[in-house]
Parts: structure tokens; C-alpha cells; sequence
């Protein structure tokens, strides 16, 4: 595992540079923008340090990047901080290295092993009472920044990136899709609570396009560990048995939470209000998924299968309003982990042509544009597999996935008559002993 991270030159005010102006002329604004920054970067440790979840990229496609750093009293649309690839000249702008940090600093979720901020396993009570002290001082911190005591994160990812995501352009092409594809007829109220869902998104997470992206992921699983759930509680009651649909449901979940982990590299969960609604609304979509798939799980998967394929065109115009950008940045260290190494039950979630596997995928990792590209192909294959499901349940039609076949072989009763079971053994017995006789 690759312990370094990218170098990331972050805009401030260089020691040098400091005494060159404090020599010369010490103005009241210098010194106020100064004390603003190290205040607010010491009071962000440790999510300061998710910066330097930038993994080592290929020379040929990472350039290192700059966050400019301006004065904290213009307006936050004209004074966001700026990527370039150049070092400026400012003398107020001089570049400080935070290059290699290790990464048993970082908290990504797949680099929980080895973070400092991992805590030990015990029981329930223990792990709630230590996460709700964190919590606590995180919301101390949240509200103070909101009240204005605080200064904001602008200078951490996801701010200092300047992502955007417009959220008409999203609906439209969700509009485009459904015309030329077709709309998946869903029920009223599945469609009600889709249509909720979004609203709510673009209102709470408006300009805000990675911690939109990191509450999509962390509620992206639920359907996956719903699914999980209630195939485990058919098969405990023998009511059902599908490994082929666990195997995949996991698979799927797991790469959702390789999606997570790349969010949270890129600072989407920086914000306690974030992280408050993002876990508690899980909660409640879980159960919502739980309940619906016991009484249809046909409508628990296309319910799926819409917000998938809305997954699907959030990601696709993200990626062509940012195109440029994302080409710049290097990718998080997790996104190599996950898509250039070992590459964990990736064919397991895929679809595939009759008893052949999947075409093989293996995405190339060089920026952070290659790591977005591959989660949207991710997003349009889990689509492709939410309705593959649905038609094997309503219509008994079978589907391919990594080479095996789902065929409809358990709409047959699962337990054999006794009549049956009786003329079997005695015919096998009769067969049997009529062969040691002779
Ligand atoms: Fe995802
Ligand atoms: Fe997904």
C-alpha cells in the first residue's frame, strides 16, 4: 500500500516571504489575514490533512496543483481559491509544500486500518458514546462557523476545488435519457418518494457537488445491505435461496463503498450537518427498502434502478462541467487501491453475454477525471443489473453475469412432496437391491 501521498502546494503565507513584508510594511489587513488562516487550519485538524489523500499519480497525467489562497474579505463566489498549475509570483502568494504526509493520518474509509483516528473495536455503547464526543466538538465547531465566529473551510477540499454541478442541467438530462430510453414505470409512490429525494438534494447540497456526491454514496449502499437482509432472512426461513443475487448485492456494495471512500478522500464529508443527515437519512432508507422489498421486491429494485441511472447523469454532467479540471487533479490514493490493484469482486456486479465473463474493464488510473469516469460506467452497470433483477422477478427471464447464468430454476418449489420423496427412495432401493441379487 502506498504510504505517500502527491505533492499539494497549498498558496500561503511562506515564512520568508512573511518577513520580507513585515520588514518593509506591517499593514493591519496583512496581519488579519494571517491570523485568520493558521486560527481556521488548526482548528480543522484532522480533516486538514484529507488533502494528502492524493496518491502518487503517473507523472505524465498529475501535475502537481496549487489552492490559491486570497483574503478571506471579498465575497466567496469572487474569492474562491484557484487551481493552477503555476506558481504565482505574488509575494503574498508564495507556496508552502505539505507534500508526504502519511497516510496513517488520513481517515478515509479504506484507510481506517491505519489511521491514527481509527478507533478499537468494542461493543455499541462504547463506539457510540466515543463517536458522539467527537461529534460533539465537531458541531461546537459547525456552529460557530455558521454563527460566523469561525471562518469557513475554503481552503480544504471539496472548496478549494472549485467543482461545479448545476442541477437543471442534471434534470435534463435525466429528461433526454428517459425520452430516448424509456421511463421505468414505477408506482406512484415509489415515484413520490424519488421525486422527494432529489428535490431535496439539489436544495440542501445546492453548488456543493462532492459532499452531494458522498451523501448519494452513503445512501447508495443501503439498497445493497437491504437486499442483503431480506435474501438472508428468506433463505434462514428457506423460503427463497439465491446466492447468485447475495454474491452480487455485496459486490455492489462494496463498490459503492470504494465510491464513499473516494468522496470522503476529496473532503465530501468535511461538514457535521453533512455527516448527521447523510447517516440518519440511511437509517431511515434502509428500513423504507427493507419493507418495500418484502412486499415487492420488483418495486425495491427499480426504485433502485431510477436512482441509479439519476447517479448515472449526476456523474456524467459533473464530469463534462469539469472536464478540465478533474484532468489536472491527481487521484486519491483509495481510487488506485480499488481500480489499479486488486480490483475486489469487481466482475461480480457486472453483466455479461450468455456463459461468457464481462469484457474486461480495467480502468487505467492516471487522473482524477479517469477515477470519475469509472465510477459513472460503476453507476450505468449497477442500472443494467437493478433492471435485470426486476425482469428475472416478474417475467422469469434469466440474465448472465460474470459468466454464470440466473436462470428462473427457483420459481420451482423448494421442498420436495413427501409423496414424491417416497417413490424416489423406493425406486432407488428397488433398483438397487434387484442389482446385489443378481
Ligand atoms: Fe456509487
Ligand atoms: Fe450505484
Amino acid at each position: 500500500m502506498k504510504h505517500w501521498c502527491n505533492t499539494l502546494h497549498l498558496h500561503c503565507l511562506d515564512s520568508s516571504e512573511a518577513d520580507k513584508t513585515f520588514s518593509s510594511s506591517i499593514s493591519p489587513k496583512f496581519l488579519r489575514s494571517t491570523l485568520r488562516y493558521f486560527l481556521q487550519h488548526s482548528a480543522v485538524f484532522p480533516h486538514h490533512f484529507r488533502s494528502s489523500l492524493f496518491a502518487p499519480a503517473s507523472p505524465r497525467t498529475a501535475p502537481s496543483f496549487t489552492c490559491t489562497l486570497l483574503d478571506d474579505t471579498t465575497s466567496r463566489d469572487t474569492n474562491a481559491p484557484e487551481i493552477t498549475d503555476e506558481t504565482p509570483s505574488d509575494p503574498e502568494h508564495s507556496v508552502q509544500q505539505v507534500s508526504r504526509l502519511r497516510s496513517e493520518h488520513l481517515n478515509a474509509f479504506f484507510d481506517a486500518d491505519e489511521s491514527m483516528y481509527q478507533v478499537r473495536l468494542a461493543n455499541v455503547f462504547s463506539l457510540a458514546l466515543q463517536n458522539f464526543v467527537v461529534e460533539l466538538s465537531e458541531l461546537q465547531t459547525g456552529f460557530r462557523r455558521l454563527v460566523g465566529l469561525d471562518s469557513p473551510l475554503r481552503y480544504t477540499p471539496p472548496d478549494c476545488l472549485n467543482f461545479i454541478l448545476d442541477d437543471a442541467t442534471v434534470a435534463n438530462r435525466e429528461r433526454e435519457r428517459e425520452n430516448r430510453d424509456g421511463k421505468v414505470e414505477t408506482g406512484w409512490f415509489v415515484r413520490k418518494v424519488y421525486d422527494v429525494t432529489c428535490a431535496g438534494l439539489d436544495l440542501l447540497f445546492d453548488g456543493r457537488p462532492i459532499p452531494r456526491f458522498w451523501m448519494l454514496e452513503t445512501v447508495a449502499r443501503m439498497p445493497y445491505f437491504a437486499y442483503s437482509s431480506c435474501l438472508h432472512l428468506l433463505s434462514t426461513l428457506g423460503w427463497y435461496r439465491s446466492p447468485t443475487l447475495m454474491n452480487m448485492h455485496h459486490a455492489e456494495e462494496l463498490n459503492e463503498a470504494y465510491h464513499l471512500a473516494v468522496m470522503e478522500s476529496l473532503g465530501g464529508d468535511k461538514q457535521w450537518r453533512d455527516r448527521f443527515l447523510a447517516f440518519h437519512a440511511s437509517l431511515v432508507y434502509y428500513w423504507f427498502l427493507v419493507i418495500l422489498f418484502l412486499f415487492s421486491p420488483a418495486e425495491s429494485y427499480r426504485f433502485s434502478q431510477i436512482l441509479e441511472a439519476h447517479a448515472a447523469d449526476s456523474y456524467c454532467e459533473f464530469i463534462d462541467a469539469n472536464r478540465d479540471l478533474l484532468r489536472s487533479l491527481p487521484a486519491p490514493e483509495v481510487s488506485h487501491e480499488y481500480y489499479s490493484e486488486f480490483m475486489y469482486y469487481f466482475y461480480e456486479f457486472q453483466l455479461s453475454d450468455e456463459k461468457q465473463p464481462p469484457p474486461e474493464r480495467r480502468p487505467e488510473i492516471f487522473s482524477l477525471l479517469d477515477v470519475f469516469e469509472n465510477i459513472l460506467l460503476d453507476e450505468r452497470e449497477h442500472t443494467r443489473t437493478m433492471s435485470a433483477c426486476t425482469d428475472f422477478i416478474e417475467n422469469g427471464n434469466k440474465f448472465h453475469y460474470n459468466g454464470k447464468a440466473v436462470s428462473g430454476s427457483s420459481r420451482r418449489p423448494n421442498v420436495i412432496p413427501s409423496q414424491k420423496r417416497e417413490q424416489f427412495w423406493r425406486k432407488w432401493a428397488g433398483v438397487h437391491n434387484k442389482r446385489d441379487r443378481g
